[in-house]
Parts: C-alpha cells; sequence; structure tokens
C-alpha cells in the first residue's frame, strides 16, 4: 500500500475511476488522505449486488460526495433497486453530471419495471452522454430539454408514446450519435427521428430473442447531417421511411426484411461504403439513381434477391473498386436459389473509363458454395473486370475433393485483367 500511496492524486483518482463505487467507498478506511480522496472521484459506478443495503449505500454515498461535477455516473440495477432512482437522478443532475448510464436486467414481463423521473426530461443542462437500457420512460406534456447532449442510446426501453419519441428527439439541438435498439413489444408504432444535427444513427430491432411479435412498427428518419446509417431490422412487417436526402453519407450498412423497402436506398446514394443484405430487391431504389461515389460494395448473399441486387448497383456504381460478398447472416434453407441472367452490356465499374480512369481491383466472395450461378457470376466478373488484381474466393467447405473441383473450375476461367490473382482457400 505504501508505494500505491506514493502516486499523485490525479492518478489515483484515475485508478479508482474504474473501480465499483462500493470497492472505491471502502479505500476510506486506508489512511486520513484516502478519506477525502474517495469523495472526488469523478466517476462513480453502481452495480446493485442485490443485498439490500444497496439503496441506502447509493444515498449516503451520494450525499457525501463531494465533486462539484460528476464526469460519470453508471447504474447497473436489478429490479428491486429501481423504486429509489428518482432521488438519485435529481442528486445527479444537481452535481451536473456529465455523462449517465442507467441499465437494469428487467425483464419485460415482470411487474416491477424501473421507471425514470421526469426530471430527467429538464433538469439535464450538462449531461453531454445519455445510456438508458430496460427502462421505462413516462409522459411528460412541458418542453424537453437536452441543450449539451450529444450521444444517446435507447436500448429495450418502454415508451409512453409515439409522440415522447419524437418530442424526445427532437430536443437535442446537438446530437451526434443516436443508438436505437428496439423491441417488439415498446408500445411505439413509428418511431421518429427527426434531429437535424445526427451524424450517426445506428437502429436495431431483431426479432430472435423475442417470440412473440407484435403489431407492424417501424421508423421515420429526417437527419439531413447523416454521415453513417445502419439498420438491422428483420422483422418483415417493418418500415423505414427516410424524409430528406442525406448527401453527406459516407457510410449505410441496411440489413432488413422490409418486403418494401421504400426510399431507403434512393436517399443514400451519396455513400462510399455501402453493406446490404435484402430480402427483396424489386423497386429498391428509383430508376436513375447513381451511386456516383460508392467504392466499397458488400452484400450479403442470404436472400434469393442478392443477385438482382448485385447486378444493378454494379450497373449504377461506376466507381466501384472492391466488391465482397458474403453470406451476412444464416443461410435461410427455403430460399429458393436466385437465376443468372447475363447483363445486356458490361457495367461501367467493370471498365476503367476516361472518367474515372479506375474500376474493380478488388472481388471477395466468402462463403463461396460453387453453386451454378455463383460460377456464372464469378465468370463474368473475371471475363470482363479490366483492372481486377486480386479475386479471393474461400468456402466453408470441409470436402477435400469438392474443394479441388471448385479451385479447378475457377482457375479455368478466362480473365480480362492480365495481373489478375486468384486466391482459393
Ligand atoms: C418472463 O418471461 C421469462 C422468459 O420468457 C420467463 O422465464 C419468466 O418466468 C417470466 N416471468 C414472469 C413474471 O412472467
Ligand atoms: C402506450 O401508448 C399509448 C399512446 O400511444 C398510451 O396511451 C398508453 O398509455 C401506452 N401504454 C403504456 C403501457 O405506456
Ligand atoms: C443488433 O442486435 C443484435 C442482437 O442483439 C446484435 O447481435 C447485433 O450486433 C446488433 N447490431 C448492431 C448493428 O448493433
Amino acid at each position: 500500500m505504501d508505494s500505491i500511496s506514493e502516486l499523485p492524486n490525479a492518478l489515483l483518482l484515475n485508478i479508482l475511476s474504474f473501480l465499483p463505487a462500493r470497492d472505491v467507498v471502502a479505500t476510506m478506511v486506508l489512511s486520513k488522505r484516502w478519506q477525502l480522496l474517495w469523495k472526488i472521484v469523478p466517476k462513480l459506478i453502481y452495480d446493485d449486488d442485490s443485498s439490500g443495503s444497496f439503496p441506502r449505500f447509493v444515498d449516503r454515498s451520494l450525499l457525501l460526495h463531494e465533486a462539484p461535477v460528476i464526469e460519470t455516473l453508471h447504474f447497473k440495477l436489478s429490479q428491486n433497486s429501481g423504486a429509489d432512482i428518482g432521488v438519485w437522478i435529481i442528486t445527479a443532475l444537481k452535481r451536473c453530471v456529465r455523462k449517465l448510464i442507467i441499465k437494469t436486467d428487467w425483464c419485460f414481463n415482470s411487474t416491477a419495471p424501473v421507471i425514470l423521473p421526469r426530471s430527467l426530461y429538464t433538469g439535464c443542462s450538462m449531461l453531454v452522454k445519455l445510456k438508458i437500457k430496460k427502462v421505462v420512460l413516462v409522459d411528460f406534456t412541458s418542453p424537453i430539454s437536452f441543450p449539451s447532449l450529444k450521444k444517446l442510446s435507447l436500448k429495450y426501453m418502454k415508451y409512453p408514446s409515439d409522440d415522447l419519441v419524437q418530442r424526445l428527439l427532437s430536443s437535442c439541438p446537438v446530437l451526434k450519435s443516436l443508438v436505437v435498439k428496439r423491441c417488439p413489444n415498446d408500445n411505439v408504432t413509428i418511431f421518429t427521428i427527426k434531429v437535424p444535427s445526427l451524424k450517426s444513427l445506428v437502429l436495431n430491432k431483431t426479432v430472435a430473442e423475442f417470440e412473440d411479435i407484435g403489431i407492424a412498427a417501424g421508423f421515420v428518419i429526417d437527419a439531413p447531417s447523416l454521415e453513417r446509417l445502419d439498420i438491422l431490422d428483420n422483422y418483415g412487417g417493418g418500415f423505414c421511411v427516410i424524409e430528406n436526402e442525406m448527401p453527406n453519407i459516407v457510410e449505410a450498412d441496411v440489413d432488413v426484411a422490409y418486403i418494401h423497402l421504400g426510399n431507403i436506398l434512393s436517399s443514400i446514394t451519396s455513400v462510399k461504403r455501402l453493406s446490404l443484405c435484402l430480402s427483396t430487391s424489386e423497386d429498391a431504389y428509383a430508376v436513375g439513381s447513381v451511386f456516383h461515389r460508392l467504392v466499397h460494395l458488400q452484400i450479403g448473399t442470404c436472400y434469393t434477391e442478392w443477385l438482382n441486387l448485385l447486378m444493378c448497383l454494379l450497373r449504377d456504381s461506376p466507381k466501384l473498386q472492391s466488391l465482397e460478398l458474403t453470406q451476412g447472416h444464416e443461410a435461410l434453407d427455403d430460399e429458393p436459389r436466385p437465376c443468372w441472367n447475363e447483363p445486356s452490356s458490361v457495367p461501367e465499374c467493370l471498365l476503367s473509363s476516361l472518367k474515372t480512369l479506375k474500376c474493380l481491383e478488388t472481388l471477395e466472395w466468402i462463403e463461396y458454395e460453387g453453386a451454378e450461378e455463383e460460377k456464372k457470376v464469378i465468370a463474368f466478373i473475371l471475363r470482363n473486370a479490366k483492372c481486377l488484381k486480386k479475386a479471393t474466393i474461400s468456402t466453408d467447405s470441409t470436402d477435400p475433393n469438392k474443394k479441388l473441383e471448385m479451385l479447378k473450375a475457377l482457375s479455368l476461367l478466362p480473365r480480362r485483367s492480365p495481373t489478375c490473382q486468384l486466391a482459393f482457400d
């Protein structure tokens, strides 16, 4: 302990910031110096150990804690400890908390959820980061205000109404990053995100972990400054409507099982990196759209529609330089295999044009199975891609004869690019 005691306060505070509050407070018995030190630790992590003394411990330690600003306040609550969260949040807001994290292990069917107090909606002038998980938000009719909030994460929440969601997000004038993870019974039909300042948006609505699928529920997005969009929604009744173009978008990952794609792809034609796994390719984007900046494309091959989608995007992405095909999630057993149709013309991205001087350089295929249409796709690309440098094909097959056959078939394919290397594994 002696050598530790020689360290400067700033360093000790930094070390204490990584410990649970119980351990931090326990250091007060070490010496006079430590008696004061714990009271100015900028980060407090309250991890409910399900002991009856937890609420009292939080009350007392928050009361005695003296730092003028709490940098981070982190609650990991169990169902029983949620009753006092209102008081703790009020205390935290008075201490200008910058980063607030509240998570519970609440199950949605339980009777005693953790309900956040209304004071959260207005008292947080200094709050920069808010992460909440498995808690309930209540209705609030007065104006909501999060003037400094830059990062918000809402996971497995229950909401009082569609309207509160929209008002909450519209009350964050400097919000840059939003993560939303929805569950089917969250009491929201249309989750509206109108945030002009937003740069990064992650929407995740997977139903694999929930058996009970509710009514159709979707997203409406109006975020014209967005640079990164991630949508994962494998619920067929879902939808996503984008209300404004997103000209600054750089990267997008769209993995949805929607029956209609709506205008998702038409709104992100400025992307440079695009990853897609879609159950439909019909009217995937407006006719005439050009992905004029797209350089890296990844397509998931788990739905039948992948091939049609690939050929459309090859046709409409003149600057494409790298293409990756990968199974994405689990292969769906009952999906029919797609049919190959030879395109009537060679896509511009396979030939270098005077305009771009570049063309497709790398092709990577993960979990190649050697099926007829897969061979046709590779043959077409190798036969036409003028600047292809490397084609990397890997298979999951462990049968050495089958692998040898695949390799033979691939190496016999004519290659237009004289410098193209083929790697098979
Ligand atoms: C809630 O659901 C879980 C998983 O479905 C189940 O194990 C648990 O018993 C349920 N609890 C109540 C209170 O119904
Ligand atoms: C669900 O939302 C509706 C309004 O959209 C509201 O009237 C109702 O009280 C909400 N239910 C719960 C459990 O919050
Ligand atoms: C979405 O949630 C699923 C299930 O919890 C998780 O596996 C996946 O990584 C998440 N995806 C994103 C983009 O957050």
